[in-house]
């Protein structure tokens, strides 16, 4: 019988670069529109009213056509960056869709910056209207894979920066610099980080506008990764389109959320999630002056088809050093299939 494997973070760096995690998101989002993952909401577990700023989400999903169930627990710890861990801390498990079987446990950490850096490129691929400049608002962990992912996609001419601290700025231009020819530069203000830019990524932790409607030029495309509001809402609101990647956790979480509570916002002004842009089911952009903001909020059947494919790849190439355990009991161990 084939013991459950342990995929640790020095795996994932082995064995998946950045392009696969960009084309996996997107055949993932392809496949969701085609109605062939399951994949209920996120389920949020807030912990501040006990004391603690913190949170956690449970986020399964079925990705059929490569067969794998798994679920994803990922969650923002306030206090980490003073005691020198990331504020996003996860992990993955991958089920044998079949049997229920453990098939894999998964560092979640760095899966979820590929992957979260994944979104906005692919959603620029379908919605954006032109890439010569791109700002990204927020220059943090999911920021930074964010720049480097958007790299596998488009070619840009200048890349900015902007975020409260200038020494994670400057790590940014650093880190970005090394992999473009593009002019990288880190900008004090939002408002001229925003000037003319062609797209525009917030991956902030904020919760307050960082961009405002006088500041975008017409045809730039806005996605926001955040888990808060970080476009000041008269942006949101006359923006000339608004697309999601999960409708149902939108609802609850990320960009649109305070809109949806207040009333500003209704289901009906969104024109759909990425997945039907891709399978064509609904509109993607129509003019080049169209002012498009997305709020990518993240689903769990990304982290498990980027799951699958390591898996995959890592079973394939399987030796001595890949750390196995057998969660099952011998006695137990009544179905023997992977
Ligand atoms: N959409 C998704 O799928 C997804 C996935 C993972 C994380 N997230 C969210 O992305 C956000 C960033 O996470 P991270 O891991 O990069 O955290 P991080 O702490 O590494 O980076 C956040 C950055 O935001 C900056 N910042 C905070 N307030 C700001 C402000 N007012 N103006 C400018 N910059 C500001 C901080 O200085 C920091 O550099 C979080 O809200 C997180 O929950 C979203």
């Amino acid at each position: 019988m084939k013991k459950s494997l342990i995929i640790t973070q020095q795996d994932v760096i082995d064995n998946i670069s950045l392009k696969e995690v960009v084309d996996t998101v997107d055949r993932t989002y392809r496949w969701y529109g085609e109605g062939k993952i399951i994949m209920p909401s996120k389920i949020t577990l807030n912990m501040d009213t006990l004391g603690l700023p913190n949170w956690l989400n449970s986020m399964p999903a079925y990705v059929k056509p490569l067969d794998m169930v798994g679920i994803k627990f990922v969650g923002g710890f306030k206090d980490n960056k003073e005691n020198g861990l990331p504020y996003i801390m996860g992990q993955i498990l991958l089920n044998n869709p079949v049997t229920g079987r453990l098939r894999a446990l998964l560092d979640g950490n760095l899966i979820t910056n590929m992957r979260t850096g994944a979104q906005s490129p692919v959603f620029a691929k379908y919605l954006a209207c032109k890439s010569d400049i791109l700002t990204i608002i927020g220059a943090g962990v999911q920021g930074t894979y964010t720049a480097l992912c958007m790299l596998e996609l488009f070619d840009f001419k200048e890349i900015r920066v902007s975020d409260l601290s200038i020494e994670v700025c400057q790590n940014f231009v650093k880190e970005v610099s090394n992999k473009t020819s593009a002019s990288v530069i880190a900008y004090d203000s939002n408002k001229d980080a925003v000037k003319d830019a062609d797209i525009i990524v917030t991956a902030t932790t904020a919760n307050i506008p960082l961009v405002y409607r006088e500041w975008v030029k017409p045809g730039a495309f806005i996605s926001c990764i955040g888990s808060y509001q970080e476009l000041d809402e008269e942006l949101i609101l006359k923006a000339d389109k608004r697309y999601v990647d999960h409708m149902g956790q939108n609802l609850h979480r990320g960009e649109f959320y305070n809109c949806f509570k207040k009333g500003s916002l209704t289901e009906k002004d969104i024109v759909g999630e990425i997945g039907d842009v891709i399978c064509g089911k609904v509109a993607g952009r129509e003019g080049s002056d169209e002012i498009i903001v997305a709020s990518p909020i993240g689903m769990g059947c990304l982290d498990i088809a980027v799951g699958a494919v390591l898996y995959n790849r890592i079973l394939k190439d399987h030796n001595e050093e890949v750390l196995e355990f057998d969660i099952i009991s011998s006695e137990n161990n009544l179905i023997a299939v992977n």
